[in-house]
């Protein structure tokens, strides 16, 4: 199964934005800087060889002074809506936990921002 830090900016990993480098502190190569838009995502694809639940982190800085609140979405179902409160800079990230169901084989674990200010910025997602 997957384990470890999925970088969301190393495919199969997709970011409906940019690679950025420009705000420290973040694992691997970069982060998603997803667009500023409602529906502009953020997304993992997750192996594992069971069915069962996982906790899940997702590494993500926000900067700005609002929530940037995301459907989180899982194999195409929306199974809640996760905060991104503002961590202070976009240079302090912070890792929210969440525990989802997650199928045997490929699951895709979507980011959907529910706000036009869209997502945080997205470092990676661990398992
Ligand atoms: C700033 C910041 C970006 C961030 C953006 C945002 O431009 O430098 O990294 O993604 O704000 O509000 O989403």
């Amino acid at each position: 199964p997957t384990t470890g830090r999925l970088e969301a900016e190393t495919a199969p990993a997709v970011c409906q934005g940019t690679i950025d480098s420009n705000h420290g502190g973040y694992s691997g190569a970069g982060f998603c800087n997803a667009n500023n838009a409602t529906g502009a995502y953020a997304e993992f694809t997750v192996n594992r060889t069971a069915a069962g639940t996982a906790t899940i982190g997702i590494r993500f800085a926000n900067g700005a002074s609002t929530a940037r609140p995301a459907n989180l979405i899982v194999n195409g179902t929306i199974l809640q809506t996760v905060s991104f409160p503002p961590t202070g800079a976009w240079t302090a990230w912070v890792t929210e936990r969440v525990t989802v169901s997650l199928n045997a084989g490929g699951n895709t674990i979507r980011l959907d921002p529910t706000t036009p200010a869209g997502l945080p910025n997205v470092d990676y997602l661990e398992i």
